[in-house]
């Protein structure tokens, strides 16, 4: 099979590629990405040498780019992650997540199916999405497949938007496709904008650790490479036109994964206890804040078999030891448009 990801240089993208390429050697696996801030070539060190894999630098806007290299390397399944990722992002610069995440996603579904469509037999494009196009949940419940979509944030109306286009392409034009929504993600390689990697990153130098509003918003984190496993089995085993549900059973309010966060971290830095969660500083919320995220992933769990194999104890510990161990990962991200934006989003 040769199979396209898209997106394979960003944070989950580079789990998913270095896991097919490892677990299918009689794959070719394909990776299209832009390279934008959030993607990263070092993420894909140890196989990038490797027999199965060619890295294809382009942008999902690019028609023509697409046409050529989907009829160069006839790709039997895409499986899609190219993104604007960042809500914070999002409230400031609406349009590049309008024309990545929804322009985009349509033009690579247009490219697919036009040079598919003579045979659509074996084909499967699958998007790759997330909980957030469901909005916000109260203390209680949880988001199933079913759940009304009520984005709250342009980066989530645009993920919305492009999972009905999927869904759409389905429908009118046979495109065969399968959809997954996932929480948040934690684990190696995250660009430290997110709430973990950015706290990690603070606390070891003693920076600020801004938490908006009160801290009492909850999410439901998995790490990533359990999300990489959910992807391949999706991929190779969900029905066709069928959205799966992937979430790590595992809720955390803010503020208590902060003061953990906070603990291993003096604990790994052999500071005194309670000496990063002074660094504690409560920001100016974030505009549309959705108070909470959990997902109920039993649809894939009874269909597919998935369950997370990684606690949070146990992820958590590898995540900043992760962080500790590649200083010069992170001192190569963060770059001059790392600080602006830095600047501009904090000003702390
Ligand atoms: P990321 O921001 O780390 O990576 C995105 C990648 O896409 C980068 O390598 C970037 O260079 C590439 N890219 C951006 N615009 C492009 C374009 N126009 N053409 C080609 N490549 C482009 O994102 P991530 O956190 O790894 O998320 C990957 C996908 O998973 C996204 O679709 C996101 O919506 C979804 N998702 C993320 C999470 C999470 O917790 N991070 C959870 C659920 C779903
Ligand atoms: O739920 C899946 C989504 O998870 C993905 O689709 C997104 O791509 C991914 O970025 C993530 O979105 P969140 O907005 O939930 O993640 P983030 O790490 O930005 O924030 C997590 C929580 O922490 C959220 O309630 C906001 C809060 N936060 C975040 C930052 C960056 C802070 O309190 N302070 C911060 O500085």
């Amino acid at each position: 099979m040769n199979i396209l990801i898209t997106g394979g240089a960003g944070f989950i993208g580079s789990h998913v590629v270095r896991h097919f390429v490892n677990t299918y050697p009689s794959y070719h696996i394909y990776n299209l990405d832009k390279l934008t801030y959030a993607g990263n070539l070092q993420n894909l060190k140890t196989i990038e040498n490797a027999a199965n894999y060619t890295f294809l630098k382009g942008d999902i806007l690019d028609e023509q780019f697409l046409m050529a290299v989907f009829i160069k390397y006839k790709f039997d399944g895409v499986i899609h992650l190219a993104a604007e990722s960042h809500v914070d992002r999002s409230i400031t610069d609406p349009l590049s997540f309008v024309k990545t995440n929804v322009l985009g996603t349509v033009n690579l579904l247009n490219v697919a199916k036009n040079t598919w469509q003579s045979d659509f037999s074996n084909k499967r494009f699958y998007h790759i999405s997330t909980d957030e196009v469901y909005g916000s949940l109260g203390e209680t419940g949880l988001f199933t497949e079913t759940t009304a979509y009520d984005p709250n944030s342009p980066y989530s109306a645009s993920k919305a938007s492009s999972d009905h286009f999927v869904r759409a392409y389905g429908e009118t034009y046979q495109l065969p496709f399968v959809i997954s929504n996932c929480s948040n993600n934690y684990g190696p390689n995250h660009f430290p904008e997110k709430l973990i990697p950015l706290f990690i990153n603070n606390i070891i130098n003693n920076k600020a650790l801004p938490v908006y509003g009160d801290g009492n918003y909850t999410r439901d984190w998995l790490y990533v490479i359990d999300h990489a496993i959910a992807i391949d089995l999706v991929f190779h085993k969900g029905k066709n036109k069928a959205t799966y549900n992937i979430g790590g059973f595992n809720e955390w309010k803010n503020i208590d994964l902060v003061k953990l966060l906070c603990q291993l971290m003096d604990k790994k830095l052999g500071r005194t206890q309670g000496s990063s969660e002074k660094l504690i500083t409560y920001v100016k919320d974030r505009p549309g804040h959705d108070l909470r995220y959990a997902i109920d992933a039993n649809k894939i769990r009874t269909e597919l078999g998935w369950t997370p194999t990684v606690t949070f104890e146990q992820g958590l510990a590898k995540t900043i030891d992760w962080y500790f161990d590649n200083q010069d990962w992170l001192d190569n991200v963060i770059s001059k448009e790392y600080l602006n934006y830095y600047q501009k989003q904090y000003n702390l």
